[in-house]
């Protein structure tokens, strides 16, 4: 069977983080999380870490360039090209969807599925007020939100114009959400 290439995408809050590790758990692919990378160069006090984590902080997004290097550089390790990846946080603007069909399309990889996890703003966000990340305060969650209809939302317009997006309603129990992503991937395969 050929590896897996996937993207999910949903509000920040939405369940992305949650549903990826299952996700990756059943069918052995690599979960590649552009925040927890960010949040890891924090961690580590490396270059990209101090330029990102005053944007991470105010709920701002880092740029374009950089997440497109960071990405493009994840992808040319070998373990995706065998196992196969979910793309979590990634592409979050329309210049990040082009960047990814261009890395794509330099290794020959398509992508199969863009998964949606649709949950309500009031929902995500006293899902992230009790989750208490250090970049959960009320400010940086309006600032977040706000970013995501004006550069994000665009992008289910952009998946649904190349036949790729699913959109799975992301409110109910964890296993209920894992089992309609599941079954909305199997409709894929
Ligand atoms: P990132 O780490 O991607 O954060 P985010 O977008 O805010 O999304 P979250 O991780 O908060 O939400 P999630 O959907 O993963 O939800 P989770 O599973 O945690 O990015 C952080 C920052 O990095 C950005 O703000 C930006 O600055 C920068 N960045 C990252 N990528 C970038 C990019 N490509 N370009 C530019 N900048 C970038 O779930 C949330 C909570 O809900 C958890 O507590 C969980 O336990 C709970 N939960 C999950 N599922 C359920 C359920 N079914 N029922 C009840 N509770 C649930
Ligand atoms: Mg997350």
């Amino acid at each position: 069977m050929s590896a897996l290439r996937m993207v999910i995408l949903g509000r920040q809050g939405s369940g992305k983080g949650t549903q990826s590790l299952r996700i990756c758990e059943a069918h052995g692919c690599i979960h590649v999380s552009t925040g927890d990378m960010l949040r890891s160069a924090v961690a580590q006090g490396t270059e990209l870490g101090l330029q990102a984590s005053k944007i991470m902080d105010a709920g701002g997004l880092v740029s374009d360039e950089i997440m497109n290097g960071i990405v493009a550089e994840r992808f040319s390790h070998s373990d995706i090209s065998e196992h196969g990846v979910l793309l979590d946080g990634f592409p979050r603007t329309v210049d990040q969807a082009n960047a990814l069909e261009r890395i794509l399309g330099s290794l020959s990889q398509d992508l199969r599925i863009a998964l949606n996890l649709d949950v309500p703003i009031e929902i995500v966000t006293q899902r992230m007020l009790d989750r208490r990340r250090e970049d959960d305060t009320p400010e940086a969650i309006r600032r977040r939100l706000e970013l995501y209809e004006t550069q994000t939302a665009p992008l289910l317009d952009w998946f649904t114009s190349r036949d790729l997006l699913s959109t799975i309603d992301g409110v109910g129990t964890e296993d209920e959400v894992f089992a309609r992503i599941d079954a909305a991937i199997g409709a894929r395969s």
